[in-house]
């Protein structure tokens, strides 16, 4: 199976990327930024009213103040970094075989990519296979666990304020995700600094629910918007939260799915830890009835999880062969 990070774009977003891609233009502006919110508020109203509004207008904004302590996000950089540090062979031991998991490295001349990525399952405990886990430094999987623990925790808040800001119940999203069951992902993305900026990822949206990243201070990461990619702005300690397919489809189109790209620095480094939080992968996802009606049809099909991957996949490929759009896209 390919990388489960999604790389299928939706049809609605294609025009206009076509478009984009003959003429690009970058860079936001003082009045159309993405939105930050500051979770540290007590006005709940104010929370849910700022969250819902940024995953209805962007589908993605920052989070500061979100509760995840600083130094542990240190720390889950610091391990990330001294694995790529570690030598081939070492890395080569944690390698990607047959599945997603594992580590990989793409270096392609002739601009394809060039980057490396390091991929494993988080949670829950049931679908952890630790032969993907690095075993060096030492303190990867304590650090890695400690993230977990606490990315959820962040995850169930986010949900909950947008459960709200949709009129459900403050659970109404993690259970449509599976509850602990929902599956959590990290990928740690590794950029090196490339004259040609050559490496990255192209334009795509997150195959699942919802995406937490943590981002090194060397930026890259754009965002579409208003026929416009964006840079994401870096804030020290802010998380990086995007909506993916499924919460698009969940709500019925009410969530955007952002179209996002990453690129990395002719000079410096890039490092990225996003947090693919999916539907467990049994579960049948689609709109949710009570988000839809007479007047509000249901405007995507309900599929169990692993059906909706496959077909995207199989989609893809096909686009592939037939050299179409999603040729930009990248493979891992
Ligand atoms: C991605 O979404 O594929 C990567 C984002 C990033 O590296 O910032
Ligand atoms: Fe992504």
């Amino acid at each position: 199976m390919e990388d489960e990070r999604n790389l299928n774009t939706s049809s609605s977003s294609l025009p206009s990327l076509r478009k984009q891609l003959v003429r690009p233009t970058f860079g936001g502006s003082m009045e159309l930024d993405i939105p930050v919110v500051d979770l540290n508020v007590s006005d709940e109203e104010f929370l849910v009213h700022e969250v819902t509004k940024a995953s209805e207008e962007w589908g993605i904004f920052q989070v500061v103040n979100h509760g995840i302590p600083t130094e542990l996000m240190r720390q889950l950089q610091v391990v990330g970094k001294q694995f790529y540090d570690l030598p081939e062979a070492e890395k080569e031991a944690v390698a990607k075989d047959e599945g997603i998991e594992g580590y990989k490295k793409n270096y392609l001349e002739g601009g394809k990519s060039w980057d490396e990525h390091l991929l494993h399952k988080l949670s829950p405990p049931s679908i952890i296979n630790y032969k993907y886990w690095p075993m060096n430094p030492p303190q990867y999987r304590e650090v890695n666990e400690e993230y977990t623990r606490h990315v959820k925790k962040l995850t169930e808040k986010i949900l909950g304020l947008l459960s709200e800001g949709l009129g459900l119940p403050r659970v109404a999203l993690t259970q449509s995700l599976g509850g602990e069951k929902a599956e959590y992902l990290i990928r740690v993305n590794y950029y090196p600094p490339s004259p040609k900026a050559i490496g990255g990822s192209a334009a795509h949206t997150d195959l699942g629910a919802i995406t937490l990243l943590i981002p090194n201070e060397v930026p890259g990461l754009q965002v579409f918007k208003n026929e416009q990619w964006f840079d994401v702005k870096y804030i020290d300690s802010a998380m990086v939260v995007f909506i993916g397919d499924q919460l698009m489809r969940i709500t019925n189109g009410r969530f955007k799915n952002v179209l996002h790209r990453a690129k990395s620095d002719k000079e410096r480094l890039r490092i990225s830890w996003p947090v693919f939080v999916s539907p467990r992968h049994d579960l049948l996802v689609g709109p949710l009835p009570e988000l839809t009606g007479d007047e509000n049809p249901p405007k995507f099909e309900t599929l169990v999880y692993q059906d909706y991957l496959h077909k995207t996949m199989q989609n893809w490929a096909l686009d592939k062969l037939y050299n179409k759009e999603s040729t930009l896209l990248k493979t891992h």
